[in-house]
């Protein structure tokens, strides 16, 4: 029986696809494509992956029948001897074109120079033994960018131990850990006991590291405050006051690099980050790795202005949070959102020193949604 251009039951076939009825009334029309490769049956229950592969159909897919069969929609497709059942309540949640419903994608919630005291802080040795804590501090890394860990382990691998409860190790071009304390021949300025002005970590990095942990082993020097800020609070606020300024930072991509003896690494990145959405999802900032602009000089007449702008707004009191950080405590941040420094330091009044390391955003989201929700192929 040929259906095309009839409706049977809540069903119409076209050329291409169907409309079917859903539960709520609505007529929504499903690709013939999409709905054979997406049958049950194309997915291995062992593995969780697609195991059809629509490559090997002989020619395109096309209903021979069509029906709704209580709640589902029934295919028998033409040439093939396949039945398709797909519930209503499935084709609903892909109807219209829609994002699949993301538990990760949590609400930024841009914070301002009144944020410390409202810092989530954690303690490491209870996120250990407790997953329902680690989902509050990955909501808090999601939602506000930067969570304080508490009483970590001064031991050589507590760092590492602490950064794998959200994500494997993301190592760097200087390997998988930093140590900041003053050198001797410094190539880097955090190696120095200058300030450092508020910046994300690694921008020559084609794809910087997502989440940064800044573990204090040591401080009791005179100085070296740490200082945040939310890069997305300040951009926000820069998209309002100087739209063009904000459509430069954000479409332009200008070089930074990391140069010493050995290494050369460069990229070139837009210093304000937009989501999917055009939301600002962070920033990528350094002025100690900037390169020399090779932007034409007629665009650097508009985008020096703006980004200085933006800079002196990152610079100013209503976003900057500042605090001394105590040995055993570890900052954790968004490495694309959070900006992060320090002030200047007396090297000989004592002891600094912060063991840092990365993990990466997407691998966060993925551990997020796995310990949040029970997922398309998991069953009670
Ligand atoms: C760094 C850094 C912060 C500090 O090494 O990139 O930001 O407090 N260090 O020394
Ligand atoms: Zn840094």
């Amino acid at each position: 029986m040929n259906i095309r251009d009839s409706a049977i039951k809540g069903v119409t076939c076209k050329d291409k696809g169907l409309y079917v009825t859903l539960p709520n009334g609505s007529h929504a029309y499903f690709n013939f494509y999409w709905l054979r490769d997406n049958c049950p049956s194309s997915f291995d229950s062992i593995t969780r992956e697609r195991s059809f592969d629509i490559f090997h159909l002989p020619q395109a897919p096309s209903a021979e029948v069509a029906i709704i069969k209580g709640d589902n929609l029934v295919i028998h497709w033409a040439g093939e001897d396949h039945v398709s059942h797909l519930s209503l309540d499935f084709l609903a949640a892909y109807a219209g074109g829609q994002r699949r419903p993301d538990p990760a994608n949590l609400l930024r919630k841009p914070w301002f120079s009144d944020h410390l005291p409202k810092v989530k802080r954690f303690s490491q040795p209870e996120l250990k033994d407790n997953p329902a804590l680690v989902i509050k501090w990955i909501e808090a890394l999601l939602i506000e960018g930067l969570a304080i860990l508490t009483d970590m382990p001064d031991s050589e691998s507590g760092l590492t131990e602490t950064a794998n409860l959200i994500g494997q190790i993301r190592p760097t071009f200087f390997g998988a850990f930093f140590d900041v304390h003053t050198h001797i021949n410094p190539t880097n300025s955090a190696y120095t006991a200058a300030a450092l002005e508020l910046h994300t970590d690694t921008p020559a990095e084609e794809h910087a590291p997502g989440i940064q942990f800044l573990h204090c082993r040591a401080n009791t020097v005179n100085g070296g405050l740490s200082i945040y800020a939310d890069g997305v609070a300040v951009a926000n606020d820069f998209r309002e006051v100087d739209p063009k300024g904000f459509r430069l930072l954000s479409e332009v991509a200008v070089p930074f690099y990391c140069e010493h003896d050995s290494y050369d690494m460069r990229s070139r990145q837009t210093v304000i980050e937009l989501d999917e959405k055009g939301d600002v999802s962070g920033l990528t900032i350094s002025q100690h790795m900037l390169d020399i602009s090779d932007l034409p000089q007629e665009v650097l007449d508009n985008y020096y202005p703006a980004f200085c702008r933006f800079g002196k707004m990152l610079q100013s009191d209503r976003y900057i949070i500042n605090f001394t950080m105590k040995s055993g405590e570890c900052a954790t941040f968004d490495n694309h959102r959070i900006v992060h420094g320090r002030k200047a330091y007396v090297a000989q009044s004592g002891d600094r020193y912060l063991r840092g390391t990365y993990t990466d955003r997407a691998e966060m989201r993925s551990n997020y949604r796995a310990l949040v929700s029970q997922g398309r192929f998991k069953v009670n």
